[in-house]
């Protein structure tokens, strides 16, 4: 639309004015605000913009293609792509706990970022810090600009004080909805634009006990299914976010094929809300829940039992940790 358009533009000039001849980098991590915001600053700076992207790993099927193929085909931008998946399966190895899971990730997820900006920075200075802040991220946090911060609510991959980076944060007087229609207006790949909400440790903190590299693979087969049916079935816009959780560490008894088989169980908590402070279980339509049900246990043999949660917020969180 026209207004759209002007909010762009007028994005695009003002990170123009703001950074003049200098150089920026980005932290993109496979949401739609970093990649918008990325978006809106090649547009201003071109190839003075390096995008950062830390593969941990912990993404849901087909998010990193998504990042390294599509948005860099989209946009133009210069982007380096950091496998640390291995890297980060052992910082995780032996850990159950959430909150130690967490922290590991966000810190993990600082020094390979601290790395790629060091070899950044032997190509010359940068300023500048890109983040993908959304106006109601500026409400809540009182306003102020602040140290860099890519995820202020949860804490999980902020950047560390020193770095002393002035932030260009092109979204700061947006919505999420105006976001993303800024992303369709800069042609981001739909999937991207339309991503539902997705927590910083990925999947990570979706599998209860310890997480390792099988038990990723079988995460994100079941939950690439539950993404596939709810989205055939049309509920994308309904449902706020469904988390598929695999409890890892318990197994149950079943009867897959010709044998008896001792799998683990998956949940799903597709859940409604406005901003996720309070959410309501999604009465998703029993065929659909059938269907996923029936391909989840059908195509990922180490998965005999697919349950739903049906707890609200509050009690429950959204995530199961
Ligand atoms: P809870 O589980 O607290 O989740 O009801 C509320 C919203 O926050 C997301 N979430 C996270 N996002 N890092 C993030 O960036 C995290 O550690 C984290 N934990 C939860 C969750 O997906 C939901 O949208």
């Amino acid at each position: 639309t026209w207004t759209m358009l002007n909010i762009v533009d007028d994005a695009i000039t003002a990170v123009r004015e703001q950074v003049g001849d200098g150089r920026a980098i980005c932290a993109l991590s496979g949401g739609v605000d970093s990649a918008v915001a990325a978006a809106i600053v090649q547009r201003a700076i071109g190839d003075r913009l390096t995008c950062v992207f830390v593969d941990h790993g912990l993404l849901r099927k087909g998010e990193a293609e998504q990042v390294e193929r599509d948005f860099v085909e989209a946009t133009g931008v210069k982007l380096r792509v950091v496998d640390a998946e291995e890297r980060f399966l052992k910082a995780l190895s032996g850990v159950v706990d959430p909150e130690e899971k967490r922290k590991i990730i966000g810190r993990e997820f600082i020094r390979v970022f601290e790395d790629e900006q060091r070899a950044i920075l032997a190509d010359g200075p940068v300023d500048f810090l890109v983040q993908g802040t959304l106006y109601p991220d500026v409400v809540e946090s009182g306003g102020g600009t602040g140290t860099a911060n890519i995820k202020s609510h949860h804490n999980v991959g902020g950047l560390p004080d020193d770095l002393r980076f002035a932030l260009v944060e092109p979204l700061r007087t947006l919505f999420k909805d105006e976001v993303r229609r800024a992303g369709e207006e800069l042609g981001l790949p739909a999937a991207m634009v339309w991503r539902q909400p997705f927590p910083g440790p990925g999947l990570g903190i979706r599998i209860i006990g310890e997480v390792t590299r099988e038990r990723l693979d079988i995460l994100r087969e079941a939950d690439a299914i539950a993404r596939e049916e709810l989205s055939r079935a049309g509920l994308d816009r309904e449902i706020w976010q469904c988390p598929v959780v695999l409890l890892a560490d318990v197994r149950s008894v079943g009867v897959q094929g010709d044998g008896r088989t001792y799998g683990h169980p998956v949940v799903l908590r597709p859940v409604t809300s406005e901003d996720a402070m309070t959410a309501d279980w999604s009465r998703v339509p029993y065929d659909v829940l059938a269907r996923i049900s029936t391909r989840i246990t059908n195509e990922v043999r180490e998965v005999n039992r697919v349950v739903v949660d049906v707890t609200s917020k509050p009690p429950g969180t959204i995530e199961w940790e």
